[in-house]
């Protein structure tokens, strides 16, 4: 079976973000000249989704107005001769198939999945998270489709972390399968360093079987009140399969002002554009 549809959340309220994110939505903070979202929406495209869904919730707007067709803008492009700039608004609002739904409460990760159990239907699907950036030639979720195409089940997306990081991350517990492939064994969200029960920590990618909908169901909620993805897929492990894939490539997390910050320059300095200017400024600040 191919993955065909990609549910992408961005309900979360941003608190991390305030004031930013009081009359704006978190995914549309721009990393240099993108907002965050579309990061994720062009990793699932290049990696072969057809149909994406995005969770939002209100005052998330400003998402589907950037994805639309905005006629009158390209009209005014098209005015002042700016053809590269209007190649870009075209190909950004014919990037792919988006439909949007929204969760009216703000649950958690496990129930925002949930909000799109009816779009997405009876077939396996992946999920992004927006916060998390990661660049590699190979797109991580291509990297991760390739991957579950022969395993099947479920699949989670994870990196080494320090242990005192343990408390941001959901963690698993591992039986290492060869190369970059895990069993996972057992599912903690954001245990202490104590608890970990390793060094993986779950990032925000994953391709889901369809029954994680009737495991989120049956999921009552955990940290923070909320209900939680992660609890979700420690309740669907006895019944079917969940393994986990150590992606190539750099992640950065996007979703604290500082993560955000030091995105902008990594990927800013990477740049042929950018690059060299950055660099000599950076040099030049007194530290
Ligand atoms: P976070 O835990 O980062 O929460 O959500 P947040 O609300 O986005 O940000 P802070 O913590 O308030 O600063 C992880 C992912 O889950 C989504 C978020 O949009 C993000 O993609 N999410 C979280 C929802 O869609 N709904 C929720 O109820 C909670």
């Amino acid at each position: 079976m191919k993955v065909r549809k990609a549910v992408v959340t961005a309900a979360g309220w941003g608190t991390r973000f305030l004031p930013a994110t009081k009359a704006q939505p978190k995914e549309m903070l721009p990393l240099i000249d993108k907002p965050v979202i579309q990061y994720v929406i062009e990793e699932a495209v290049a990696s072969g989704i057809t149909q994406i869904i995005i969770v939002t919730a209100l005052g998330k707007r400003a998402i589907e107005d950037h994805f639309d067709r905005s006629a009158e803008l390209e009209q005014a492009l098209r005015a002042k001769g700016e053809a590269k700039r209007l190649a870009e608004v075209q190909r950004l609002s014919n990037l792919a198939d988006i439909s949007y739904i929204r969760q009216k409460e703000q649950l958690g990760l496990g129930h925002a999945v949930l909000t799109a159990k009816y779009l997405v239907g009876d077939e396996p699907f992946a999920l992004l998270l927006p916060d998390d950036v990661i660049v590699h030639t190979t797109p991580c979720l291509k990297q991760m489709l390739r991957a579950w195409e022969r395993l099947g089940g479920s699949l989670v997306a994870v990196q080494k972390v320090r242990r005192e990081e343990a408390p941001a991350y959901g963690i698993i517990r591992p039986r290492p399968l060869g190369g970059r492939l895990y069993g996972v064994e057992g599912l903690v969200e954001k245990p202490s360093p104590q608890e970990a029960p390793s060094n993986l920590g779950i990032v925000g990618r994953y391709i889901l079987s369809p029954s994680i909908f009737a495991a989120l169901e049956a999921t009552p909620r955990g940290r923070g009140g909320e209900l939680q993805l992660t609890d979700g897929l420690e309740r669907l492990r006895p019944q079917e399969p969940v393994f986990a894939y150590e992606f190539l490539g750099k992640r950065h997390d996007t979703g604290t002002p500082l993560g955000l910050l030091k995105a902008a320059v990594a990927l800013a300095l990477a740049r042929e554009d950018l690059g060299a200017e950055l660099q000599e400024y950076l040099r030049g600040l007194k530290l």
